[in-house]
């Protein structure tokens, strides 16, 4: 691995849903940063001119589906300018001063990497617009007769700004960054380089098929590859000679349940509520996800963006909408009215 940032030892690693194969697999130069071609040379423009004028980088904003990069590209920024990476996240700074409290620390040129930053506060959020803009901010003291204001400067940083939900964002915050670039999902060939690289980092033998049956069922998400990796390793140990090919890599997957489009037990039931209990829609998310039994957001986050995007489902102003695909999974055929039909 190389050498981490100067200072990365006092990053405040807030609440990012990070495991140890996350930190071991995560890329730490562009160079070694597969796919996301646009946004990856739009940051290679920022950094390389702002590195050669001196300057500070210009606020980024990183938006797309959850285990796509945009922690990693928060690293790999800050290792690249050479500069110090703070990390928190929208939830953990409550208060103005936790805001002031955290920017009043940073150095010149220090990258500050909030993620899930659509969940920050709106009375902390306004204190962000002049802390963007100004480098200052002017706290509150006090109520009543007694209050008053106190002006704080602070170093001229970068804020990187991280979110699955780039909807949620007001519009005076979103404006406030200069980059705003949406992460894709991954393609197949993307993914494969992605796997053949995390096994080779791991010490597993991988045939390029064995690479290509996980690539095919990893949602399109680096996150998601690395952990099938993960469990497609330890059933080639407990179950073949630990070489992962791709018979090992299907029947271990067929074992966890994920079919070879990538869907898993939740996508399948989303789809399969929304044919049988609700004749495929229209129907609201909030309907689906109390018949599901999880939490509106994460299928909102999660699992909707890759059946959407795969043309599982449309998104209709009445509701979510089984699309013919979606019904050719479940087996049945799309009801011309009422109920669907077996094939
Ligand atoms: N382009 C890539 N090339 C190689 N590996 C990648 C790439 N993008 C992500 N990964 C791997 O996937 C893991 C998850 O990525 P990361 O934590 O950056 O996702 P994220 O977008 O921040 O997700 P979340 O929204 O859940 O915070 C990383 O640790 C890394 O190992
Ligand atoms: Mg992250």
């Amino acid at each position: 691995m190389t050498q981490p940032a100067k200072g990365q030892d006092f990053i405040q690693e807030a609440t990012e849903n990070r495991s140890a194969l996350d930190v071991t697999l995560r890329p730490q130069h562009f160079g070694d940063y597969t796919g996301q071609r646009k946004t990856v040379e739009r940051l290679r423009v920022m950094t390389g001119a702002a590195a050669k004028r001196g300057d500070v980088l210009n606020h980024i904003l990183l938006s797309g589906p959850p285990g796509l990069g945009k922690t990693t590209l928060a690293h790999i920024i800050a290792n690249e300018m050479g500069t110090n990476l703070r990390v928190t996240s929208g939830p953990v700074i409550e208060r103005p001063g936790d805001l002031a409290g955290m920017l009043t620390n940073l150095e010149t040129g220090d990258v500050l990497f909030i993620d899930e930053i659509h969940r920050i506060p709106k009375t902390v959020e306004e204190y962000l617009y002049s802390a963007m803009e100004d480098y200052r901010i002017d706290i509150m003291l006090d109520q009543g007769p007694n209050a008053r204001s106190i002006r704080l400067d602070i170093p001229r940083f970068c804020l990187i700004g991280a979110t699955t939900r780039t909807g949620l964002l007001t519009a005076p915050l979103r404006s406030r960054f200069t980059l705003q670039t949406r992460l894709d999902y991954y393609s197949r060939e993307d993914l494969i380089r992605i796997i053949t690289r995390s096994c080779s980092l791991l010490g597993v033998e991988i045939d390029a098929e064995g690479a290509a049956e996980i690539a095919g069922r990893a949602r399109g998400t680096p996150r998601v590859a690395n952990n099938l990796i993960a469990f497609v390793r330890d059933f080639a140990e407990e179950r073949a000679d630990g070489r992962i090919t791709r018979p090992v890599a299907g029947d271990a997957l067929t074992l966890l349940e994920i079919d070879a489009r990538g869907l898993d037990e939740m996508d399948k039931r989303i789809l399969r509520v929304m044919a049988e209990n609700y004749n495929g829609g229209p129907v609201g998310l909030g309907t689906i996800a109390v018949a599901v039994g999880e939490e509106q957001h994460t299928l909102e986050e999660v699992h909707e963006p890759y059946l959407i995007q795969e043309g599982y489902i449309q998104r209709t102003p009445q509701g979510r909408v089984l699309a013919p695909k979606g019904y050719e999974v479940l087996g049945l055929t799309r009801p011309a009215s009422g109920q669907p039909e077996l094939f």
